[in-house]
């Protein structure tokens, strides 16, 4: 019997520098998509996997995120008062049981930015989300909940697993493969951002981890690697042979928006999803492309 997935850690400590000047006073994490935040659709996303707790490992300047799953007393009151809708606002706030807020206080790393949450995490496997690998599954089918699906059955440590165009790969986690089996494939090895030319397959990882609390006890000397940083990838490839190791295939769709064109590309495809938007903006692209007509998203 698997430990269940009971927390899930956030890393929203960088400063977002790919979005200056946007991000000069707010956090990147809080940059919506369309309407809601892109911490919000990864806060979600773990919510429909079961997990109960998230753990925010943030920094300075990002306080907002912590007011942010708060009440929004002012602003609830006064829509109340004026009898107006108040859905938008759900799944905004966390009770406190169920949030944490750390700070990482100076940038190592995003191994050294999850090792913040031990005490936290304390002997229990966990998960965690990089918000701005933005992941769209099906409804009430996301990509955590199809990763701890696969928990459930193979337990120890999974990676979400993702094809790209090879030339991209030194910008990533890559997984060296073994033997697939349907969704899974056994993980032989983890480099973090290969040079050009040398990584060992074009498998990368957008983001979602599934990992068992023995990773916090590699991170604690683990030495810097890519990028002169504390890397969690490095942290992982030291439990591959010790315990299960699998990538999981995300059935959806990944839109990477630590970059410009991946966030646009992310608020056009969920415009184009969305009842209240799709006619508007299916027409606009239309006549913005100069084309006679755009496909609907499926
Ligand atoms: C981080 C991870 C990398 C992963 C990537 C996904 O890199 O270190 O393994 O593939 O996120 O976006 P970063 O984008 O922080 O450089």
């Amino acid at each position: 019997m698997n430990k269940p997935i009971r927390k899930a850690v956030f890393p929203v400590a960088g400063l977002g520098t790919r979005f200056l000047p946007a991000t000069k006073a707010v956090p990147k994490e809080l940059l919506p998509v369309v309407d809601r935040p892109l911490l919000q659709y990864a806060v979600d996303e773990a919510r429909e996997a079961g997990i109960e707790q998230m753990i925010f490992v943030t920094g300075r300047g990002k306080g907002a995120i912590e007011d942010y799953f708060d009440m929004a007393f002012e602003c609830e009151t006064l829509q109340r008062e004026r009898g107006k809708d108040l859905s938008a606002l759900e799944g905004t706030r966390l009770a406190p049981g169920n949030a944490v807020f750390l700070r990482q206080q100076e940038s190592l790393g995003l191994g050294h930015a999850i090792w913040c949450a031990r005490d936290i995490i304390g002997d229990e496997p966990f998960a965690i989300l990089l918000p701005d690998e933005f992941m769209k599954g099906a409804p009430g089918n996301g990509c955590m909940k199809q990763m701890v699906d696969a928990y459930e059955k193979v337990g120890g440590n999974l990676v979400c697993a993702l094809e790209i165009p090879m030339e991209q790969t030194p910008s990533y986690g890559v997984i060296d493969p073994g033997a697939r089996d349907g969704v899974l494939t056994e993980v032989k090895g983890l480099v973090e951002k290969p040079a050009a030319g040398t990584a060992p397959s074009n498998l990368i990882l957008p983001g979602r981890y599934i990992l068992q609390p023995d990773v916090m006890k590699i991170l604690e000397t683990q030495e810097k690697g890519a990028g002169g940083e504390i890397q969690l990838t490095d942290a992982m490839a030291a439990m591959i042979g010790k315990q299960p190791f699998h990538g999981v295939t995300f059935d959806g769709r990944r839109f990477d928006c630590g970059s410009k064109a991946g966030y646009v590309e992310a608020n056009l495809a969920l415009a184009l999803e969305r009842e209240d938007l799709r006619d508007h903006i299916r027409a606009f692209a239309t006549q913005e492309l100069g084309i006679d007509s755009v496909a609907t998203a499926a």
